[in-house]
């Protein structure tokens, strides 16, 4: 998660001078969490090409940057994939259908990146059903260079207000074929509030929250020791962790000054939305879940290409008790019967925003 500047100014209320100074000069220029962020500058470093792939797939997007890949490099020419169920989200994900979108994505980029390399890669998916390997992958000669490889290193998901621009019509007729592109004012707006009802119950739902909260890095130290989660790093939320306004108990407390502003925040960014990208499937198996990712990762660089900013905002598709009215909506507006909405994201024009932590390539390899 990447908090504006400006944003954070608005929240320091009281602390605004103890925090404004913190975060300037040499405080601020050692704030980058350096090692969380090493992934992103090696990737491609690898000579050998199941590595190679790889350390470009570990910058896949995924629900709560959970990373919740493993890698077994034990057969020749072979990545066997699997789902780190250690990586869980069982109270907003409790039927791990998001965490494996996240897999199709980091599949596809994999995929990809390999074919930077002339490799082609031949699936089997499950090929032991739901408890074994989401996918054996066999590398082999004979692919042509995919060119949204270009895009891989800007990708983003982007976590910032949007301006009021509205996508063009030939960018809208690009993405068409990823996913159904929603531009009409009325429907944006019916979205939006769907989405902010959304993202209430789940801040609102002590449990759900908890969860989010837990995963949350406070800070260089711990974003560094836990690259992984929501990171909330850089000299600004530094500085207002260090005036007392941002923590960990403000965050699971609703009555607290920092997550009362949190909440405006979150208001704020969902209502900066000219357009929304949703990607559904007919059925809602494991292989619809993937292919899904595989779609989204494709839409999301698509949109780096074009220069639009692009922003999942999955709260309303979540599967427990509380979101069910939110959900039967999302999907009444957004899926035809009986399809299932996958994926749903905020789209436009925001700012250049920084990257995310991810755990290093070495670390996600079981045997190699
Ligand atoms: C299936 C899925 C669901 C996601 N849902 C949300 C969401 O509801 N809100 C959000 O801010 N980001 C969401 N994300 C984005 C992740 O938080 C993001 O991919 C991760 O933090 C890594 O950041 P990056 O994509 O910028 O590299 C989702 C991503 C995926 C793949």
């Amino acid at each position: 998660m990447t908090i504006s500047r400006r944003k954070v100014l608005t929240i320091i209320g009281g602390g605004t001078i103890a925090a404004a100074g913190a975060a300037s000069g040499l405080f601020a220029a050692t704030r980058t969490p350096s090692k969380a962020l090493a992934p992103w500058a090696s990737a491609g470093l690898e000579d050998e090409p199941r590595r190679r792939a790889l350390s470009y797939a570990i910058l896949a997007p995924n629900p709560h940057n959970r990373q919740p890949w493993l890698v077994d490099l034990g057969a020749a020419d072979t990545v066997t994939l699997y789902r780190d169920k250690a990586r869980d989200l069982p109270e907003t994900d409790p039927y791990a259908r998001q965490l494996t979108i996240g897999l199709g994505c980091f599949i596809e980029l994999m995929t990809i990146a390999a074919s930077q390399t002339g490799h082609e890669i031949d699936y089997d998916f499950f090929p032991e059903g739901e408890d074994g390997p989401v996918a054996v992958a066999r590398f082999r000669e004979g692919a042509k260079a995919d060119p949204l490889f270009a895009h891989i290193l800007d990708r983003r998901s982007s976590k910032e207000p949007f301006t009021a621009q509205e996508v063009p019509a030939n960018m809208v007729a690009e993405l068409e074929p990823l996913a159904d592109i929603r531009t009409r004012p009325d429907d944006v707006a019916k979205i939006r509030d769907l989405t902010w009802l959304a993202w209430q119950t789940e801040s609102f739902t002590p449990r759900t929250m908890k969860e989010s909260v837990d995963l949350m890095r406070f800070g260089k130290a711990e974003i560094n020791a836990n690259p992984d989660g929501i990171d909330l790093g850089g000299p600004f939320l530094e500085a207002l962790m260090l005036a007392g306004v941002l923590s960990r108990e403000a965050q699971n407390d609703p009555n607290s000054t920092g997550f009362k502003e949190g909440v405006r925040i979150y208001k704020e960014m969902l209502n900066a939305t000219p357009a929304y990208a949703v990607i559904t499937t007919e059925g809602n198996t494991r292989l619809n879940q993937i292919e899904a990712g595989r779609r989204w990762l494709r839409l999301n660089l698509t949109t780096t290409a074009l220069g639009l900013s692009l922003h999942p905002v999955s709260q309303a598709l979540q599967e427990f008790e509380e979101m069910a009215p939110h959900y039967e909506k999302a999907h009444a507006m957004l899926a035809e019967p009986g399809h299932t909405v996958q994926m749903l994201g905020r789209l436009g024009f925001g700012p250049k925003v920084g990257r995310s932590p991810r755990w290093p390539l070495e670390t996600r390899i079981v045997n190699g």
